[in-house]
């Protein structure tokens, strides 16, 4: 399909959606099969489980990389149809891959945006990579969006795209939300690019978190950075929102806490094919007493080790039964190449490994640790079959499996283990609530939860379901896009 305005006119060039998600993955990856072939595979992470749904709902154009290095430029700009999807690939050679993906967004700003739990490595080519793909994945927009279009950007891979998206096309109404923590002050102080960084996002009509902190975050760096004139009063939770004033413009700062589809998941759990797998789950497990459940990219922000340790201690500790109760681990591979991720994953194996020396019998491991994603019926038969979910981040935006848990337990069984280091705690208060950093509060809380009555456990799954049933990804979409359209009327500037 090309785009109207015609190769070399003058005139702007304006593509043909009228809503356009630009996100640094498609929904889907492409993958180069043995014999050359390719097929496509849903892409990892919460990003995706969130807007996929939503975006085949609106017939939207999706902007993003298919996954798979292209370094001879088979892949092109040419928009691919999808079901309901128009996908525009934006491709990336090994370079951009080793030094924009593997490198700034994911060795400098996630660790630097999550505690830097693992220290952010800066380097000027990166950097200068960076900027080059965010460019890429602007022009790219700009070939995608109908003149007038709603453009909303994702997360920290591209945040100078809303600026550079401004300069090509000052039709569009432009909103970036950003998936992950938005860091406290003093950290992001460390960035050497950080007046780039805030100005790039200042180039959206409405900048989003997750949480109201990230919001107030936001506003004292463009005040101390940019010596913008800001808003004051406190941000609320999709209400109360700041501002920044910039040029001509006013760029709007809210609170928007992500969520997942949750009636459809309570549908999908429900479903007597998935409760038969869960009850064969437990039967394959042996039939244990408790089925602990842990779901996650393998990532060090995750805590995976603090759960792993936690349980082995309890163990030692004779406080869990060897023959009571076994853990099941589900670790989606994740950015393998980066070398945190590689320590992680020997640590992790090694501590399986140890747990299982220490106390498995033949036939029967304590934890069951399986690296790769499962299929989506299968994960709802885990949750299904886990009486207590254990998700204990050092430190998460969001995380949406906490959320995708409560919504498979209609029965209102099961019990969830909740870092307070996610942005869900601050939502889901009825969870037992953990510092990951306590490792004697975590085994006390696991304990807890996995001896709690079944009263107790109803108690908490009820209210905690009240929450994410009513506060689903459509309303999440619903209050961040309202938001931006009264940031930016259609018509004006
Ligand atoms: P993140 O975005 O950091 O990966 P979230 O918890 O917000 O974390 O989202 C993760 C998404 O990936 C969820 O929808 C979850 O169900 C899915 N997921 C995680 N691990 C697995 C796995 N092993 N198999 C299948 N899906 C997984
Ligand atoms: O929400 C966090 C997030 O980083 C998304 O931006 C991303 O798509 C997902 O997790 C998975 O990570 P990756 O794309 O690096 O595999």
């Amino acid at each position: 399909m090309a785009p109207r305005g015609g190769q070399g006119s003058k005139t702007p060039k304006f593509g043909e959606s009228d809503f356009v998600v630009v996100a640094n993955r498609l929904p889907v990856d492409l993958e180069r099969q043995p014999d050359g072939s390719t097929t496509w595979k849903r892409s990892p992470g919460g990003l995706v489980t969130a807007l996929e749904p939503l975006l085949r709902r609106r017939s939207g154009a999706w902007v993003g990389w298919p996954g798979i290095t292209d370094d001879g430029g088979e892949i092109g700009h040419d928009p691919i149809e999808q079901d309901d999807l128009q996908l525009h690939p934006v491709s990336l050679s090994t370079d951009d891959v080793a030094e924009y993906y593997e490198g700034f967004s994911n060795a400098t700003l996630w660790p630097l945006y999550h505690d830097v739990i693992v220290k952010p490595i800066y380097h000027r080519e990166w950097w200068d990579r960076y900027v080059d793909v965010n460019r890429r994945f602007a022009e790219a927009t700009s070939r995608a969006a109908a003149k007038g279009a709603t453009v909303w950007v994702q997360d920290y891979q591209l945040q100078l795209v809303p600026q550079m998206l401004r300069e090509l096309r000052p039709d569009l109404t432009i909103g970036f939300f950003l998936h992950i923590p938005f860091p406290p002050v003093e950290l992001f102080m460390q960035m050497p690019w950080r007046t780039e960084i805030i100005k790039g996002l200042l180039g959206a009509d409405l900048v989003g978190f997750h949480l109201a902190g990230g919001a107030q975050n936001f506003l004292i760096l463009s005040r101390r950075l940019i010596g913008a004139n800001t808003s004051r009063g406190s941000v609320g939770v999709r209400a109360r929102y700041g501002e920044v004033e910039v040029a001509d413009r006013a760029v709007r700062v809210g609170a928007f806490p992500i969520s997942i589809d949750s009636g459809a998941l309570a549908q999908a759990a429900r479903d007597r094919h998935v409760k038969r797998r869960a009850r064969e789950i437990r039967a394959e497990l042996g039939n244990p007493r408790k089925i602990m459940l842990g779901v996650d990219r393998l990532d060090y922000t995750k805590g995976i080790d603090v759960r792993l340790k936690a349980f082995s201690e309890l163990l030692a500790e004779g406080r869990i039964k060897r023959d009571d109760t076994v853990l099941v681990q589900l670790a989606t591979p994740s950015r393998e190449r980066v070398e945190s991720y590689q320590l992680l994953r020997n640590d992790i194996e090694r501590e399986v490994g140890h747990i299982n020396g220490e106390y498995a019998e033949v036939g029967h491991p304590m934890v069951h640790y399986i690296h790769r994603a499962v299929p989506r019926d299968e994960l709802i038969a885990f949750f299904v079959a886990a009486d207590v979910m254990l998700v204990t981040p050092l430190r998460d935006g969001m995380n949406l499996v906490a959320k995708e848990y409560v919504a498979c337990r209609n029965d209102l069984g099961g019990a969830l283990v909740l870092s307070e280091f996610t942005g869900a705690a601050a939502e889901l208060r009825q969870a037992y609530l953990v510092n990951p950093h306590d490792l004697e509060g975590v085994k006390d809380v696991i304990e807890a939860a996995l001896s709690q009555t079944d009263e107790e456990g109803r108690r908490r799954m009820r209210a905690l379901r009240r929450q994410v049933l009513a506060h689903d990804v459509d309303r999440w979409a619903r209050s961040f896009l309202d938001a931006l359209s009264e940031a930016h009327p259609p018509g004006s500037k």
